[in-house]
């Protein structure tokens, strides 16, 4: 599986032909490599309403036609904005898209979207060809993190860093230590001033404690997950 970044939390999972995009904040987002005429999606999975998170979720979904998968009143916004193919599960709830199935998780955090729907945030549990990855969301530290890898286990994990909306990368530590996944890749970070930290160092700390590998991708930059 290609894991591409897209910058702050948007992400693009390919497997086997088919693509699932993470929260595709890409106009407006500084850290974005592709504009969102030109990404593909057969799956766009939407963690929360927040504008840096929904993004540019309604457009992407009406050109490509894809499946949104997001909270049950955060898909009712889509449904009302002309997204046609959706699948509106609630926390603990699984959406089986065939190729991909995706699990959402609680995350401690808020959300609305902005045309004002208020949202409960979300992460998720995506298993994919044979890989499962947890994509923690927009969350502060909490212990139910170290939940999914109770059900089975995680490769790769995919942890916020920056602070100030999210936990930041000292959190992100200990949280790195509870999901207990073999792989992070840090997100929402150094987009905007608020949220700037140092990647390096969260790399540094998590694996000097030997709780994950690291994986610090550029905007642009994919990783190969075997
Ligand atoms: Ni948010
Ligand atoms: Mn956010």
């Amino acid at each position: 599986m290609q894991i591409q970044f897209l910058g702050h939390a948007a992400f693009a999972l390919e497997h086997d032909g088919k693509t699932v995009l993470i929260d595709p904040f890409l106009t407006g987002n500084p850290k974005a490599t592709v504009t969102a005429d030109e990404v593909d999606a057969d799956v766009i999975l939407l963690t929360h309403g927040h504008g840096d998170h929904l993004g540019d979720t309604v457009a992407i979904a009406q050109r490509t036609g894809a499946t949104v998968v997001a909270i049950v009143e955060l898909a009712g916004e889509l449904k009302e904005s002309g997204v046609e193919n959706i699948v509106d599960p609630n926390i603990g709830g699984t959406a089986d898209l065939g190729f991909v199935t995706a699990r959402l998780t609680p995350a401690w955090h808020t959300s609305t979207t902005p045309s004002g729907t208020v949202n409960t945030p979300a992460g998720f549990v995506i298993e994919m060809g044979d890989k499962r990855i947890y994509n923690v969301g927009d969350t502060a530290l909490f212990s139910d993190l170290a939940l999914p890898a109770r059900r089975g286990h995680i490769d790769l994990a995919i942890v916020p860093i920056g602070g100030h909306y999210t936990m930041d990368r000292f959190d992100a530590v200990t949280a790195a230590e509870l999901i207990n996944a073999d792989q992070i890749i840090p997100a929402h970070y150094d987009t905007f001033p608020p949220i700037e930290t140092d990647a390096q160092a969260f790399k540094a700390d998590v694996q000097n404690a030997g709780f994950a590998e690291v994986i610090v991708l550029a905007p642009g930059e994919s990783h190969t997950l075997r």
